[in-house]
């Protein structure tokens, strides 16, 4: 079997992050794509500089940059990490139609050249940039996905590990709604910890202390470094998804999935638990929500879909 071909477009932090993560897994070949405009020739030297890693890293893949997208073509991925990220203060939000202008750009590039590829997307704001990507690009919403849950759960799930004392590992908690500080929705009501309820294990105050720090993570950590936002979480997070799409892992995920249906809603990116393999998204899952956590999944989605009416041609 040839192996898969993944291109990341974006050289930046988080694409380099990406790249480094999936390559030493050793499932694919990897391909970076930037634009030496705003890149310079940094996608390159990470390409070389990764692809010199080998010899101790023990990967046979290829992992290199392209400027333009001959070079792409006939990706089983892409992941597109371009676009600007937030400066401490900013909301994700605030970088709609700068960011708008650059996926669209790219994805309508990347699709034409591989037509049958399964995108992520992860420009914020993330749940409105599917949007455009799945606009750009004319697939089905099986192959244009958002990640955003994979990271936010991820934060949540580090947190009450720390608040609880046990492996992140063996807590098992979903973050779904939309990808904004205000608009997440960690489900406590379904946060098990080796099975047992999350509400049995710590008192509802240092509950609502983790689901609000949750919340604003990548705020925290946008505020720590100072310059640009979070790539190690959000690097590991998008490449789970990819590992278990190129490997079809049926991975259950959240993610950002056009909606149709799900708890109600239509016609909109929301986050909610996706199971992930071969093909991209094979099926949703809905979580058996609380009153209270229902209303601000629906709400997450009004707020989404009102911000993409603000999305320019
Ligand atoms: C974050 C950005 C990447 O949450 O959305 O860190």
């Amino acid at each position: 079997m040839p192996r898969k071909k993944v291109t990341i477009i974006g050289g930046g932090a988080t694409g380099g992050a990406m790249a480094q993560r999936l390559i030493e897994r050793d499932i694919c070949d990897v391909v970076i794509q930037d634009d030496p405009q705003y890149a310079g020739s940094m996608h390159h030297g990470k390409a070389l500089d990764e692809s010199q890693a080998a010899a101790w890293e023990g990967f046979s893949g290829r992992i290199s940059a392209t400027d333009g997208w001959d070079d792409t073509a006939n990706s089983d991925l892409i992941i597109c990490t371009a676009g600007a990220p937030r400066k401490p203060g900013m909301t994700r939000e605030e970088l709609l139609n700068g960011n708008a202008a650059i996926v669209r750009a790219k994805i309508s590039e990347a699709a034409k050249h591989s037509p049958n590829a399964v995108i992520i997307i992860f420009a914020n704001p993330m749940d409105a940039m599917c949007h455009v990507a799945m606009k750009a690009s004319g697939f089905p919403r099986e192959r244009v996905i958002g990640q955003g849950g994979a990271l936010d759960s991820a934060r949540y799930r580090y947190f009450v590990s720390d608040a609880v004392g046990v492996s992140p590992a063996d807590v098992h908690g979903y973050v779904i709604g939309g990808h904004t500080d205000t608009t997440m929705v960690p489900v406590v009501s379904q946060t098990r910890v080796g099975g047992v309820p999350l509400t049995d294990l710590l008192p509802q105050d240092k509950i609502d202390a983790i689901v609000a720090r949750s919340m604003r993570g990548g705020a925290e950590i946008t505020e720590l470094l100072k310059v640009g936002s979070a790539y190690f979480a959000p690097s590991a997070g998008t490449i789970a998804m990819a590992e278990a799409i190129l490997m079809d892992q049926r991975r259950l995920i959240p993610c950002s999935v056009y909606h149709q249906g799900e708890y109600g809603i239509q016609d909109v990116y929301s986050g909610t638990v996706c199971q992930l393999g071969e093909g991209g998204i094979q099926r949703t899952f809905e979580l058996p929500l609380t009153a209270d956590e229902k209303a601000k999944v629906v709400a997450a989605a009004a707020a989404t879909k009102e911000l993409v009416g603000l999305i320019s041609d």
